[in-house]
């Protein structure tokens, strides 16, 4: 569904963030994107679903060349979950969730007063989906972290992506909520077939749930190979 070729970025101030990256990625698949800090994972994921604007290359998401024309289709197919969370701490988190149907071009009012009760229902399976349904109406900075990051998943997923994006969803977690996260990361990308590309910096979680480990340095990839076949000499070219 990704066909990404020859992917070069380099920021206004000089940094290469990208060097030319090759990567296939098929339908249903859980990739995880290991590499050190500065390796270029969140520059990979923001050219995906546009956010970064590349400087060579194509990327081609189900045939179609991604570019100003095709970026809000992108957009639609696409969802996002991020280290921080990013959600609007002083909403609920039913609320929180049903900002995932709005578009740039829906104004925030849009949040309090035109909502569907179908849009509501299902941003209620949303959360039902992630174990969250009896927090729907609870303020987002009354919950854990765990719990906020369960509200950006459901966030999301509300619109049913093909691909969901998942920037070290669990940096910020404690290990047990970590491995909460990406089981529930694992059931959505079996049950719902959501196909997920993941940075992360734990190679033992990268392991345990992914299909795929692609390591990249200094904004090239290192090694691209199934998960049960990753060894420490992988490992160790890209951490030295
Ligand atoms: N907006 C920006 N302007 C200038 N340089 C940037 C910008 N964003 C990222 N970079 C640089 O591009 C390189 C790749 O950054 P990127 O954020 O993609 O790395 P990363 O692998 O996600 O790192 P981390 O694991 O720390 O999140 C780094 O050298 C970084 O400093
Ligand atoms: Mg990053």
């Amino acid at each position: 569904m990704l066909e990404i070729k020859n992917l070069k970025k380099t920021f206004n101030n000089g940094t290469q963030a990208l060097d030319g990256v090759f990567l296939d990625v098929k339908e249903g698949e859980f990739v995880a994107l290991l590499g050190p800090s500065g390796s270029g994972k969140t520059t990979l994921l923001r050219s995906i679903n546009g956010l970064e604007k590349i400087d060579q290359g194509t990327i081609l998401f189900d045939d179609d060349k991604i570019d100003n024309n095709s970026l809000s289709e992108v957009r639609k197919k696409t969802g996002m979950i991020f280290q921080e969370f990013n959600l609007i701490n002083n909403l609920s988190a039913i609320n929180n969730v049903l900002t995932g149907i709005l578009n740039s071009e829906t104004s925030i009012k849009s949040l309090f007063y035109f909502f569907t009760k179908d849009q509501k229902i299902q941003a209620l399976k949303a959360l039902d989906t992630v174990g969250l349904l009896n927090k729907a109406y609870d303020r987002v900075d009354q919950l854990s972290g765990g719990q906020r990051q369960r509200v950006g998943i459901a966030r999301a997923i509300i619109k049913k992506p093909k691909l969901l994006l998942a920037d070290e969803p669990v940096s910020s977690l404690d290990p047990k909520s970590a491995e909460l996260i990406l089981s529930l990361l694992k059931k959505i990308n079996v049950e719902h077939k959501i196909t997920i590309i993941c940075n992360l910096h734990q190679i033992d979680l990268a392991t345990k749930y992914s299909n795929r480990i692609i390591g990249l340095l200094d904004g090239k990839i290192n090694f691209n190979e199934e998960s049960k076949k990753i060894n420490k000499k992988m490992i160790q070219s890209i951490y030295n």
